[in-house]
């Protein structure tokens, strides 16, 4: 066996032979296929790149078929039983788990970075009383940059290593914050004597009282939906991230690009699309006759099927665990109890099981954050807290890759050629 293709160019009779490596042949190769040897080479054409590598990563690895989700190859149940987040997060950017020092270090310095400077909160509070949080997150990571302006030194790794701590420790902060402007309550400081993840809860819903002290459950399930959501490898808002990191900017430009990307409903948005499908099924007894309307085309499951995973998406399985232990606190959602038959009836229906579609991981999660009674605007700011640090390791690994370049697609145009402008005082007499 050859690992190389035999192409034949039926417009000259020419035959080339392109290298496979990897299960990829490049791009480049194809540019030396020409018609003649003034016309442009050939070319790929693939908008949203669904069939086209941009990159060589080894942060995160997806068996969509099988639905296996490893980070930096450690399975994901794993990571979320035993690790947490700050752990998952250094594992992430560095490659390896940290020693006992490592890890220590590493959770005080992000602890120690978790306040921004006071013009953040002001300009923060100059948003309108109804600013969306994740447009206040997008705008405020972004005026991070402003804040360091040593950021642009990316060729520096010290200099990398200390935006990557800051952006990560800011975030719950500028989390918090969005989240209680619209709220119309003060801002509350970060208390660096509790963890990543009860800090965070300290600043969405402490009031009066001293000192703001967590349900240690309801800590742990969302630090455990924090794992989860860490990385996915090449994402809509990850190349959003890799593409404006390409021209070398700051860390926090190119961030505030992958935000912006998660904003989109194509993208962040499906888990309060579930939330509203259950709302109207409304009791279990409305489930037969919703499913008849998915199956004629009427409807459609929300919280189901996957570009990727063609099998259960294993962080799914994970957060059904999670819900059960945050109801135990907050008591049952009766949307958990749809939910729950809703699956039970697909799973076992001809239909999904024939075009393998299987809970994916918005199906629960925004039952969970209900459960916190987080208002639907907020699940896509838990979503970026979550996937900062996956964002910064694809970050750092693009700034080191030697082999990447700005990046600048292809297009093919469509438009008009060569057309005579004549001045608005000839066109409009
Ligand atoms: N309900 C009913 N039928 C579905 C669903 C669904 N949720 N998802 C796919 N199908 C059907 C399609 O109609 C199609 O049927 P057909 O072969 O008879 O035409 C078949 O399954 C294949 O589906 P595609 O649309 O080709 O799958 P694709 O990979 O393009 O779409 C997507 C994946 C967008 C996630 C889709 O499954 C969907 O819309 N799901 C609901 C929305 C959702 O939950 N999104 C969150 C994804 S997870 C995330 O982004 C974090």
């Amino acid at each position: 066996m050859t690992d190389s293709l035999t192409v034949r160019d039926n417009r000259t009779g020419q035959e080339y032979d392109v290298p496979i490596v990897d299960g990829t042949i490049r791009a480049a190769d194809l540019g030396k296929i020409k018609a003649t040897e003034e016309t442009p080479g050939l070319a790929v054409y693939d908008p949203g790149f669904v069939n086209t590598a941009s990159c060589r990563s080894a942060v995160t690895y997806i068996d969509g078929e099988k639905g296996i989700l490893e980070y930096r190859g450690y399975p994901i149940e794993q990571l979320a039983e035993k690790s947490n987040f700050l752990e998952v997060a250094y594992l992430l950017i560095n490659g390896t788990l940290p020693s006992k020092a490592e890890y220590d270090a590493w959770v005080h310095e992000i602890t120690y970075h978790t306040f921004v400077h006071e013009n953040v909160k002001s300009f923060m509070e100059g948003f309108r009383y109804d600013a969306h949080p994740m447009g206040m997150l997008m705008a405020s990571v972004g005026a991070l940059s402003t804040f360091y302006p040593d950021a642009r030194n990316i060729s520096d790794a010290d200099n990398r290593h200390m935006q990557m701590v800051r952006m990560i420790a800011k975030m719950p902060t500028l989390g918090a914050w969005s989240f209680r402007h619209a709220q119309g309550k003060p801002f509350v400081y970060p208390d660096n004597d509790l963890g990543y993840t009860a800090n965070f809860l300290s600043m969405l819903f402490k009031m009066s009282e001293q000192k703001y002290e967590p349900d240690e459950r309801l800590v742990k399930a969302l630090d455990v939906l924090f794992i989860l959501h860490a990385d996915h490898e090449q994402n809509c808002s990850t190349n959003a991230v890799r593409s404006v990191g390409s021209s070398q900017v700051d860390p926090y430009s190119a961030v505030a690009a992958g935000v912006g990307a998660l904003f989109g409903p194509l993208h962040g948005g499906a888990n309060e699309a579930v939330l509203r499908m259950l709302r109207r099924i409304g009791s279990k007894e409305n489930i037969p006759s919703f499913i008849d309307g998915v199956k004629n085309g009427n409807e459609k499951l929300m919280g189901f099927g996957h570009r990727v995973y063609k099998n259960y998406d294993p962080r799914a399985k994970i957060i059904k665990k999670s819900a059960e232990d945050v109801f135990e606190v907050t008591g049952t959602n009766p949307l958990l109890d749809i939910a729950l038959e809703l699956e039970k009836i697909a799973l076992e229906d001809e239909y999904f099981v024939k075009r393998k579609l299987y809970p994916n991981v918005d199906f629960y999660s925004g039952l969970i954050y209900e459960a916190f009674q987080f208002p639907p605007e907020m699940f896509t700011v838990l979503f970026a807290i979550g996937r900062t640090p996956g964002w910064l390791a694809q970050w750092h690994e693009l700034v080191q890759d030697k082999e990447q370049k700005i990046a600048r697609p292809k297009q093919i145009y469509t438009g008009d050629r060569q057309l005579t402008f004549a001045p608005a005082s000839e066109r409009w007499r």
